[in-house]
């Protein structure tokens, strides 16, 4: 039991569902792992194999499930079924390169969040540090926000930003804009769930 908005509460079940690396979900599972945590890493869906997110969720104990299911509704459906069999409150993309359908975030509206390396509206998709670059933009940074059916757009729940320097370019400014998502994700975690 973990007190939330002053009440006591079991800890919250979440998602996080991966396509790569990982980093994010292992600062997410740490933080977790912290006394205060009102939130527990139940479950990490990768749409890929043998990749090193997986790694960081099993060396963690933690459920993992590998399925590329964004194309086919009877494989989507499983997946449905699999978050509610596994009380799921909240879904956390990080780095999951996968498109997810209408009816998908219908059904988790509100419940589905993601991390994106820049400081939205500026530069939704892909190549985002290069922009920021090639823009020579003073500032950059990420933001976590509601996944919406519209590619990074939906509401901004948090943004932290850093300031690109005279002698930055686009491989130092990935490096110190993943290191402020590590402290970003976190923080948006227990600000979605505090309103829940
Ligand atoms: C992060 O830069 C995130 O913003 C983007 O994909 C990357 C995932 O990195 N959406 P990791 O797998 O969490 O290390």
């Amino acid at each position: 039991m973990k007190k939330l908005n002053g009440n006591l509460v079991n800890k919250i079940n979440i998602a996080v569902f991966i396509s790569g690396r990982g980093s994010n979900l292992l600062s997410i599972i740490k933080n977790s792992l912290k006394k205060k945590s009102f939130f527990k890493v139940s479950l990490v869906l990768s749409n890929k194999k043998d990749i090193k997110g997986l790694q960081v969720a099993k060396k963690y104990n933690i459920k993992t499930l590998v399925l590329d299911f964004t194309k086919s509704k009877t494989k989507e459906k499983e997946v449905i079924n699999i978050l509610k069999i596994n009380q799921i409150k909240l879904i956390c993309l990080a780095g999951f390169m996968k498109i997810l359908s209408k009816n998908f975030i219908n059904l988790f509206k509100g419940k589905i969040i993601n991390i994106h390396p820049s400081l939205l509206p500026k530069y939704k998709g892909l190549n985002t540090h290069e922009k920021v670059i090639n823009n020579k933009d003073k500032y950059t940074g990420c933001t976590v926000h509601f996944v919406t059916k519209k590619l990074d757009s939906g509401k901004i729940i948090l943004k932290k930003k850093i300031e690109v320097k005279k002698n930055d370019n686009k491989v130092s400014i990935k490096k110190k804009v993943l290191k402020m998502e590590h402290k970003a994700y976190p923080e948006a975690i227990v600000k979605v769930l505090s309103n829940f």
